[in-house]
């Protein structure tokens, strides 16, 4: 994994917004994994400023509510549109995400993963981390093989989601979430994390044992992981001096 911690989340979005863009321009067909929350939300906004062409990129969500509507505000259908979509060139088929209206869960989670694998599946994926390491929607004791299916939300994420829907009690208990086996099949995963309480979290991910009860811990295995944090968020890792020392040594070919 390669640690990148900046002093504020600004600057962190600054950093990984050029690897995005970098990848968008060299590649403008490239197969894109995209994730929902405060986190990413600065990303969005930097990425659109920037004027990329968007034209020939596919994009595939992390997860979707059931029984939510595309139309619903708090629906993540909702959220891309509003915060990424609307403001770039990419046209509606080329945009994917789980659809939380599908009568057979099941069978749409199976589409899902054909239709990744069909796109020659992920070759950047952008994830965000829950208080408690979750990432996409796979919950503490997630099967680390996991694939896109049905979770029930734990009450801890769905009170930290109460925010944004009013009320805990207005926050679906269920979700498709794409599995952590599926996030491991993108080529590079970026992790985004800000904020004192992501700390333990990304303790947990980045120098933890490997274990289902913190998800994002699976990204050990994985041969390309890039983790952009702030320093509140940072505050918990004991080798937090290594990383910075690492990433001031850097060979200039390595730099974006
Ligand atoms: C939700 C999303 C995750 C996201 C997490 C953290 O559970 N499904 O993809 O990483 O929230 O969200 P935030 O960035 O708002 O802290």
């Amino acid at each position: 994994m390669e640690i990148i911690i900046q002093p504020t989340a600004e600057a962190a979005t600054q950093a990984a917004a050029r690897w995005f863009a970098r990848v968008i321009r060299e590649n403008p067909t490239a197969v894109l994994g995209l994730a929902t929350g405060g986190t990413p939300l600065l990303l969005y906004r930097e990425l659109v400023a920037r004027q990329l062409d968007w034209s020939r990129l596919t994009t595939f969500n992390l997860d979707e509510y059931i029984g939510l509507s595309p139309q619903h505000p708090q629906s993540y259908h909702h959220f891309m549109r509003e915060n990424l979509f609307r403001h770039v060139n990419i046209s509606g088929p080329q945009v994917n995400l789980p659809d939380g209206l599908a009568n057979a869960i099941p069978a749409e989670c199976e589409r899902y993963e054909d239709k990744i694998r069909a796109a020659g599946g992920i070759e950047l994926q952008l994830l965000g981390i829950g208080t408690d390491g979750h990432i996409g929607f796979n919950e503490q004791t997630s099967s680390l093989a996991s694939r896109t299916r049905i979770k029930t939300l734990t009450p801890r994420t769905r009170q930290d989601n109460a925010r944004f829907f009013g009320s805990e009690a207005a926050v679906p208990q269920h979700v498709i979430t794409m599995g952590i086996g599926t996030i491991l099949e993108a080529r590079h995963c970026v992790l985004l994390a800000f904020g004192a309480n992501k700390a333990r979290a990304v303790a947990g991910a980045v120098e933890g044992p490997v274990t289902a009860m913190n998800p994002a811990s699976a990204l050990q295995l994985h041969p390309r992981v890039t983790v952009y944090l702030d320093e509140a968020a940072a505050a918990e890792l004991a080798l937090k001096d290594y990383y910075r020392w690492v990433f001031e040594q850097k060979p200039a070919w390595q730099t974006v």
